[in-house]
């Protein structure tokens, strides 16, 4: 498409030409996850790589709270977002405030906080994890009991995998929430032999629908490893359609669920903003060292 071409040429040129790096998350479309990014990842990935770059600028193809993280981890830099109104259900859906009530409710019990959250809510924290590392994360605190936001559901899914009991927040991910265990079953229905792999962020009785749980590296990296013959990704649309250009012999079968956020960031988006170097993700002075100090702990693990 010559649209995109023209996109794909200047930005390539912008990067070299300002040294800047790209960062794109698996839910990012195509042409954006194959052709501009330099580092994919998970969330998990795309935090421990941003630790270490020599570019003066990272442009990050994710949501809002993914460049916070990578601007903690990366003060020096310059850290563009294509849109900074490319937000997440879940990192709204809990306040600074609500931590600290929390905190006053259950006194001595740890809190772990999904990464994402804002940076004003993992200054709240003892701890960050990300769908990776979650199990790993919690268990490494060896509590019987943790306060783990704003996830629900990720919450829930984890206690069941260590035993660890979970005060958790109401709050979920607008994608996989959508996910029901009905429409799981009717696809192995229709497609006899599927494998189902979900996300962590879907509701407990979906994820024990499916044949795998994990966060969406671990997920590419199942597939990579195992290539099966038909696929169901429990989880935002992108990923399918990224994993089916580099593994045309396994047929991906959809349902999945688009992510209005990580659907803002775009190829024009991404080189108007290497143009105008807008816009620059700030974090408040006052969050700065307890968010970070809650992210390396996590990165740590
Ligand atoms: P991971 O890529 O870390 O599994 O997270 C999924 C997600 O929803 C990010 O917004
Ligand atoms: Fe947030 Fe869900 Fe979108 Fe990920 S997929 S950015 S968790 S709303």
């Amino acid at each position: 498409d010559r649209l995109y071409a023209d996109d794909i040429e200047a930005i390539l040129r912008l990067k070299r030409e300002k040294n800047a790096v790209i960062l794109a998350h698996n839910y990012q479309t195509p042409e954006i996850f194959h052709c501009v990014s330099d580092i994919r990842g998970d969330s998990l990935a795309l935090a421990r790589e941003a630790c270490d770059l020599d570019a003066d600028i990272i442009v990050m193809a994710g949501v809002h709270f993914m460049a916070e993280t990578a601007k903690l981890l990366n003060p020096a830099k310059k850290v563009l977002i294509p849109d900074a109104h490319a937000g997440c259900s879940l990192a709204e859906g809990i306040t600074a405030d609500n931590v600290r009530a929390l905190r006053a409710a259950w006194p001595g019990v740890p809190v772990v906080t999904y990464v994402n959250s804002t940076a004003a809510v993992k200054a709240e924290t003892d701890i960050c994890c990300t769908s990776g590392n979650a199990k790993k994360v919690v268990e490494s605190l060896g509590v019987p009991r943790v306060i783990m936001i704003p996830d629900e559901f990720l919450a829930r899914n984890i206690e069941a995998e260590t035993g660890i009991e979970m005060i958790t927040w109401p709050a979920h991910c607008e994608v996989h929430e959508r996910f029901t265990p009905a429409e799981i079953r009717q696809y192995r229905r229709i497609h006899p032999g599927v494998v189902v792999i979900a996300h962590p962020e879907c509701a407990p009785d979906v994820v024990a629908e499916a044949d795998f749980s994990g966060s969406t590296a671990q997920m590419i990296d199942w597939v990579a490893q195992r290539k099966p013959e038909k696929v169901l990704l429990v989880t935002e649309c992108s990923m399918s359609d990224n994993l089916s250009l580099l593994y045309p012999d396994t047929r991906f079968v959809r349902p999945c669920n688009l992510c209005p956020h990580m659907k803002r960031i775009t190829l024009a988006g991404i080189r108007r903003s290497l143009e105008t170097l807008q816009t620059e993700v700030t974090i408040p002075v006052e969050f700065q060292a307890p968010a970070r100090r809650a992210v390396e702990r996590m990165l740590a693990v």
